[in-house]
């Protein structure tokens, strides 16, 4: 989710920075986290004694056991999701400051395939190598990480609570309903798991995306269908040369899907402002400002040349740094099997890969329930799409079977939190579904804002969703406890039987 639930690739500037340790700003838990790098020998293959792949492969995970009050206090764990896992552990710092409250070991998996994870190097990518990219192995290396970090550590008796946001988010409410062994709860931040399982509208997302500049001002969503459509028409003129310097295009577009490709990108931009709307300025996936639909639209309503704050409201995502000096259509923005976005390099393959087998993200524009230019992404695009570049056949309706979709009534123990400007969000569970499935609204808040640090830029909303969680959180490390006392008296009983 390039957004996508991307959501989440960390750009080089980010990486940098996490790779010098440096801080950032929306860090403000005192000191910043003192994480160390390490590497869990994990099986390549869970599910098949017989498999060619047969062997090993090192995955990364942080850990900083500062807070931690050794071999008693909990264990908070990150279920990484579709990048670089440094890239969410310096910007989910609200779970630092909970495990300081809460003497907890702080651990950030990094997802399989991504990353410095990946399981075939250079090759993890080829056919069918890429295979063993799925959610369920993605799991199961959870679940055996914990386990053996548990021993190793000596806190067999530790509570684990995880936490994710977005794609990390849908996995910790599976490794709660999949490894409640394992697993005592779990805090599900923006995590679209109904959309994602086929239980969505297509036009959902989009649509929530435009809300967010019509919230600002009807004014600013209209600028932006206005300027899409003198694109559209100087497209139909094939005037390419004067999309080309209107846009800062580094070549003239020269066919329909150049245009296409174009309109991906443009929209791209939109999609990241609007899931990245934070109140101060991050540095997630890439360089944001503060409150960045406010910055686009008043861009887009400055002057009344709205090709060209089109190109500069593109140049808030793409050209945060100043430096770019055209818009290269086919480097900035890949087209792939998540109309929100892959994000780019290596982990832009495997989202991709992920949104061709279980990962369901079929959402369209269509210029009239939102503001952009119509297109499509159907079932059947998607299928086409998915044979051609990795010679799958998704399979709609799998996420839902494994995972429960909305029938989830059963479970326990899940804080399922959204806030009202993440176009994630109504693909999410909204409503409690009873005293241990809380569903929390954050008003004003963008994709999983309450993971991130406290900032004094934080809305009300957020410092009281965030109260909540932890006192759930709180609530379950001390119900297990007593499970497991109760478990180890009951053998002992057994014992002098
Ligand atoms: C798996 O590993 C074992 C032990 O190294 C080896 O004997 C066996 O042939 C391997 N199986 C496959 C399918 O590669
Ligand atoms: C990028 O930003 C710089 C500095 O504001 C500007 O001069 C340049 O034209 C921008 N590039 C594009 C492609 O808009
Ligand atoms: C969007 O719809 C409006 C009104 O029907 C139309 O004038 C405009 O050309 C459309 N824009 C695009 C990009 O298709
Ligand atoms: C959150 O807000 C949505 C949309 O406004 C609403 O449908 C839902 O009932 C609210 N959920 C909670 C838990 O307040």
């Amino acid at each position: 989710m390039s957004a996508a639930l991307v959501l989440f690739t960390v750009t080089i500037a980010a990486l940098a920075d996490a790779l010098h340790g440096r801080s950032h700003a929306s860090f403000q838990a005192g000191k910043p986290p003192q994480f160390t790098e390490k590497y869990f020998t994990q099986t390549v293959d869970h599910f098949n004694f017989n498999s060619m792949d047969n062997g090993t492969f090192s995955q990364r995970y942080l850990i900083t056991d500062e807070y931690w009050k050794k071999g008693y206090g909990p264990i908070f764990f990150y279920t990484g999701n579709e990048g670089d896992v440094w890239g969410f552990a310096l910007n989910s710092g609200f779970i630092l400051e909970m495990a300081a409250q809460q003497q907890a070991l702080v651990i950030f998996a990094e997802h399989r395939y991504y990353g410095r994870s990946l399981p075939f190097g250079k090759e993890s990518f080829n056919i069918p190598q890429v295979g063993l990219l799925t959610v369920e192995q993605a799991l199961a290396d959870y679940a055996i990480m914990i386990s053996e970090l548990k021993e190793q550590l000596a806190a067999t008796d530790c509570p684990v609570i995880v936490f994710g946001g977005s794609y990390g988010g849908m996995l910790s409410v599976y490794m709660r309903i999949k490894y409640p062994n394992i697993v005592a709860g779990a805090l599900a931040a923006s995590a679209p798991i109904l959309s994602t399982a086929g239980l969505g509208d297509p036009r959902q997302f989009f649509r929530d995306v435009t809300a967010d500049f019509e919230k600002i001002s009807p004014e600013c969503r209209d600028a932006v269908r206005g300027a899409f459509h003198q694109l559209k028409q100087l497209a139909e003129r094939q005037d390419y040369s004067r999309i080309q310097s209107e846009v800062a295009l580094c070549k003239v577009p020269s066919s329909p899907r150049d245009i296409h490709q174009l309109y991906g990108l443009l929209r791209n931009a939109f999609t990241l402002l609007a899931m990245l709307d934070y109140p101060y300025s991050t540095h997630f996936i890439g360089h944001m400002p503060a409150n960045p639909v406010k910055v686009a639209c008043g861009i887009m309503l400055s002057g009344s040349d709205l090709l060209a704050n089109l190109r500069d409201t593109a140049g808030i995502v793409y050209n945060s740094t100043g430096v770019l000096t055209c818009f290269d259509l086919y480097n900035l923005y890949l087209e792939c099997a998540d109309p929100t976005g892959c994000g780019l390099g290596f982990d832009s393959l495997a989202w991709d890969y992920q949104a061709c087998t279980e990962v369901e993200l079929c959402y369209e524009s269509n210029n009239v329930t939102d503001m952009f230019p119509p297109m499509a992404f159907t079932e059947k695009d998607r299928e086409v799409y998915c044979s051609k570049r990795w010679a799958v056949v998704p399979r709609p309706g799998w996420l839902k079977v494994q995972f429960w979709g909305d029938a989830l009534s059963t479970a326990s123990n899940i804080i399922f939190s959204n806030g009202d400007l993440d176009p994630w969000a109504n693909g999410g569970v909204r409503k409690s579904l009873s005293s241990s499935l809380v569903a929390l609204n954050i008003s004003g808040g963008a994709h999983h804002l309450d993971l991130r640090g406290s900032n004094e830029a934080d809305p009300e909303s957020v410092i009281s969703a965030r109260k909540t969680e932890a006192e759930l959180i709180a609530q379950w490390v001390k119900m297990e406890r007593t499970k497991t006392r109760l478990r180890k008296s009951d053998t002992q009983q057994k014992g002098f039987i």
